[in-house]
């Protein structure tokens, strides 16, 4: 008798299936042929003639399910195996991932290989976990949200990453003292970009950006934030050093992204902190800027000088004298602000703010404190009301209750915690003296004779 090719066969079986699809004689013949190929297709098309009740043998149905898994013919195992066995969760979690459920998925695949250890599959793990691009999801039309781990570079995909985190909307109450500072942003930042057409019409120029300098933590950050509030502006706060570790050539781009966003989000208020970092004097400069990133910062600023559309520029740092004389020129950084260090009121208000919705006790005194603490920055005060509470954490554990805060606690506190100010005080002194051109350090030389400090 000659030896029929197996596929011959088979469609010859499973023509007469489709004829009898009930009949189990037919049907073990036609399983048996499909494992001995092995031919996954045909037995998914038997499958189809027959219904689950081609499988009802065990020992069958398990061999059977093992060959459309690795064939990855998922739906019919479903179709197949008990809704809880091994086999059909670990289809279905093919099924979910394909869908783009990584978590279901994950979960499902856990459930079947504790259930049957052979079907571990290294490659689904790690497409589980996420470390490949999903084949199973690629596979599939029609699938729901895929992520892609493609090229996807746009700007402002890039832009957002460059910005700090989105903070709570805060306004000029939230700043302790700098009346004065307050008063001068007021006149010549807020009013401007509120009422435009009123400078229009008496031709007064609004653009260019505004230099906050002074010591370390004395609430430039801050006041530039509460800048953006008082003019109901979108705040662009950008990190300067992360533009710079960017690749080179990558720089200058992310920065004329950023220019851009601002400018579609208008009104916006552009941050640079640490401005030095970009625009600083070489000998300065921990790594100093390319030429070109310096020269396109510069380019932006001139375009919004020439066309005010909203948006503000606003830098800062504590080395003014770092940064180059370049970012200085009208319709840059042509506006400077001293951020000097807080007065007693000024520390005051600052320590105000700061105890306001703690629990305290009756006998804090914040005067007394505020005397007490010349030469502190808003920062060390806020380091001196942080180390106090801890003082107070620690004492509502010991008794089991909440023990306020006290003056105890402060005054302890005020030993642990010094005063920064003075350092950067004495450095701008020099430079105030002896570099002072155009009077550029005319409010430092101003407040240091106001504290009898000249
Ligand atoms: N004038 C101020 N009013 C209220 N808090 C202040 C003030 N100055 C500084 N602080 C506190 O110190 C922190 C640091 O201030 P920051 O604005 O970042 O300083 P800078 O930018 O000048 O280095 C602020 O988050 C705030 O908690
Ligand atoms: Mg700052």
């Amino acid at each position: 008798m000659p030896d029929t090719p197996p596929n011959e066969l088979l469609d010859g079986l499973l023509a007469a299936l489709a004829a009898s699809p009930a009949n189990p004689a037919l049907a073990t013949l036609v399983v048996d042929a499909c494992l001995n190929t092995p031919d996954a297709a045909a037995l998914g098309r038997a499958l189809d003639l027959s219904g689950p009740a081609l499988l009802a043998d065990p020992a069958r149905r398990d061999a059977a399910l093992a060959l459309l898994l690795r064939q990855g013919d998922d739906e019919r195992v479903l179709l197949v195996a008990a809704p809880d066995s091994a086999a059909a969760l670990f289809a279905r979690a093919r099924l979910r991932l394909g869908d783009g459920a990584r978590e279901e998925a994950r979960s499902l695949y856990q459930q079947a290989v504790a259930l049957n250890p052979a079907l571990e599959d290294a490659a689904l793990a790690s497409e589980l976990s996420g470390k490949v691009i999903s084949l199973a999801a690629a596979r599939r039309p029609g699938a729901g949200a895929q992520t892609s781990i493609a090229n996807d570079d746009t700007d402002a995909q890039d832009v957002v990453r460059l910005l700090q985190p989105a903070q709570a909307r805060i306004g000029f109450a939230e700043v302790g003292g700098l009346d004065e500072v307050k008063q001068q942003i007021r006149r010549r930042i807020v009013t401007p970009f509120l009422k435009p057409s009123l400078f229009e019409r008496f031709k007064r120029r609004s653009g260019g950006g505004i230099l906050l300098y002074g010591p370390p933590g004395c609430g430039k950050t801050l006041l530039a934030r509460a800048t953006a509030g008082e003019c109901g502006a979108r705040f662009f706060n950008v990190a300067i050093t992360d533009v710079l570790d960017m690749y080179i050539g990558e720089s200058e781009r992310k920065l004329h992204a950023i220019f851009e966003t601002a400018r579609k989000q208008a009104p916006a208020v552009v941050f640079f902190d640490e401005v030095e970092a970009i625009g600083g004097k070489r000998q300065y400069s921990r790594e100093s800027a390319s030429a070109k990133l310096v020269s396109q910062f510069l380019t932006e600023l001139d375009g919004f000088a020439q066309n005010n559309s909203g948006v503000l520029i606003l830098g800062a740092t504590n080395v003014p004298w770092a940064v180059d004389a370049a970012f200085r020129r009208p319709g840059r950084f042509d506006r400077v602000l001293f951020v000097p260090p807080p007065d007693e009121p000024a520390r005051r208000a600052i320590l105000e703010l700061q105890l306001r919705e703690r629990p305290c006790a009756d006998d804090i005194d914040v005067g007394e404190l505020a005397r007490l603490t010349s030469g502190f920055s808003g920062a060390d005060l806020g380091h001196l009301v942080e180390t106090a509470i801890d003082e107070a954490i620690e004492a509502s554990i010991e008794q089991g209750r909440e023990a306020p805060l006290t003056m105890a606690h402060l005054r302890a506190a005020l030993k642990d915690t010094r005063a920064t100010t003075l350092e950067w005080l004495t450095t701008a002194r020099n430079h105030a003296r002896y570099a002072n051109q155009g009077g550029q350090y005319d409010e430092v030389l101003e407040f240091l004779k106001r504290h009898g400090a000249g």
